[in-house]
C-alpha cells in the first residue's frame, strides 16, 4: 500500500508538472483527490490493515494528498497567471491610437460674398430684412408697379404655385413687407436671400440663386444719396482703385432707374471676364418709384428713397472669376476647399 501510495503520488506530481491549463489542473485535482479519486480508493482499502500498519499509512496518505494539493495550488497559480496574461495581451485597446481626423468643412463661398456685403452695409447704418421666398403675387409684382399683364413681368419667368402663390423671382418683395412693417419709420435695410426662376441651368443660369435687395426711405433722399452709398459699396467690396458708373435703365418699381458697373481688373484693356468692355455690370437701382411709396402708405410728398438689387452668384463669379455657376451647387470639395 505504501508503494501504491508512493506510485500514485509521483504520477500525481508529474500530471500536474506537465498541466497547463487550470481546467485540467481541476481535472487532476478531482481525479487524485476526489470522492471517486485515486487516492480515496486505495484509502478504501485501509479495512484490511494490521492495528499498527494502519496509522502509518494513514499518516502517509494524508502526507500525500497535502502534497498534491499544494502541488496543484502552486502549478494554478503560474498557470492562472499565464491564462490572465493571454486574455489581457488578446483584449488589449490601445488607448494611445490617433483617433482619426475629421474633414473640416468650409464657409461657401456665396456665404462668404453674402456676409462681406453684408458687413459693408451694416457699416454704412443698414439692417438686415428678411421675407418669405413663397411670396404672394402681391408683394412680389403688383405692389412693385407691375400690374397683371404688365409687360415688365416678362423679366422674370416666375414658378407659380397657385395663381397668387410664386416662388419669388426676386428680393424686391421684401421692400413691401419692410415698408409694411415699418411705416411710417425711415427705412435703411438689405434683405439677402434665396430667389427662383424659370430658367434652365447652365453656365450663366440656374432656377436657385441669391440676391440683395437695399431699400432706403427718409426724407430729402436724393439720386445723389444712392450714388455715393453704391459707390462706397462697389469700391469697399471691388477695390478702392476700381471705377463706378452708372448708366440709365428701366424698372418698374425705380424712376429714375440705372445699372451700376464696376471697372474690370484687367483695367480697361478687355479681358475674357468683361467680354473686352472694360466694365463689369453689378446691380441694378434707382429712387423708389413714388406709385410703389403711395401703394405701400408711405406719403411720396413726404419721403423719397432709393432701391438696389443684386445677384449673389454673378458678384461671386466676377470677383473669385468663376465661369460658371453650376460650381455653387455641386458641393465639390475641390472647389470649395478654395475659400
Ligand atoms: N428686382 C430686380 C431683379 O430681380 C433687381 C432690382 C433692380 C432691384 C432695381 C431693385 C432695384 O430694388 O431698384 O432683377
Amino acid at each position: 500500500m505504501k508503494e501504491q501510495l508512493q506510485v500514485l503520488k509521483a504520477e500525481a506530481l508529474a500530471e500536474i508538472g506537465n498541466a497547463n491549463e487550470s481546467k485540467v489542473l481541476n481535472e487532476i485535482r478531482v481525479k487524485y483527490l476526489g470522492k471517486k479519486g485515486s487516492l480515496t480508493a486505495i484509502l478504501r482499502g485501509m479495512g484490511s490493515l494490521s492495528a499498527e500498519e494502519r496509522p502509518v499509512i494513514g499518516e502517509l496518505a494524508n502526507k500525500v494528498r497535502q502534497e498534491i494539493e499544494i502541488a496543484i495550488d502552486e502549478r494554478l497559480i503560474t498557470v492562472e497567471a499565464a491564462e490572465q496574461a493571454a486574455i489581457l495581451a488578446k483584449e488589449r485597446i490601445d488607448i494611445f491610437l490617433p483617433g482619426r481626423q475629421r474633414k473640416k468643412g468650409f464657409p461657401h463661398p456665396l456665404q462668404l460674398v453674402i456676409e462681406e456685403i453684408e458687413e459693408i452695409f451694416l457699416g454704412l447704418g443698414f439692417t438686415i430684412a428678411e421675407g418669405p421666398e413663397v411670396e404672394t403675387d402681391y408683394h412680389s409684382f403688383e405692389a412693385l408697379n407691375l400690374p397683371k399683364n404688365h409687360p415688365a413681368r416678362d423679366m422674370q419667368d416666375s414658378l407659380y404655385i397657385t395663381q397668387d402663390i410664386v416662388l419669388r423671382p426676386h428680393t424686391s418683395p421684401v421692400q413691401i413687407r419692410t415698408m409694411e412693417k415699418l411705416n411710417p419709420q425711415p427705412i435703411r435695410i438689405i434683405a439677402p436671400g434665396r430667389v427662383y426662376r424659370r430658367d434652365a441651368l447652365d453656365a450663366t443660369h440656374s432656377p436657385i440663386f441669391h440676391q440683395i435687395e437695399g431699400l432706403v426711405v427718409d426724407e430729402g433722399i436724393t439720386f445723389g444719396d444712392l450714388k455715393g452709398i453704391l459707390t462706397i459699396f462697389a469700391k469697399r467690396l471691388f477695390g478702392e482703385d476700381r471705377q463706378v458708373r452708372f448708366r440709365p435703365s428701366y424698372f418698374p418699381f425705380t424712376e429714375p432707374s440705372a445699372e451700376v458697373d464696376v471697372s474690370c481688373g484687367c483695367n480697361g484693356k478687355g479681358c475674357r471676364i468683361c467680354k473686352g468692355s472694360g466694365w463689369l455690370e453689378i446691380l441694378g437701382a434707382g429712387s423708389v418709384n413714388p406709385v410703389v411709396l403711395q401703394m405701400s402708405k408711405y406719403d411720396p410728398d413726404k419721403v423719397s428713397g432709393f432701391a438696389f438689387g443684386m445677384g449673389v452668384e454673378r458678384i461671386a463669379m466676377l470677383k473669385y472669376e468663376i465661369n460658371d455657376i453650376r460650381v455653387f451647387l455641386e458641393n465639390d470639395q475641390r472647389f470649395l476647399a478654395q475659400f
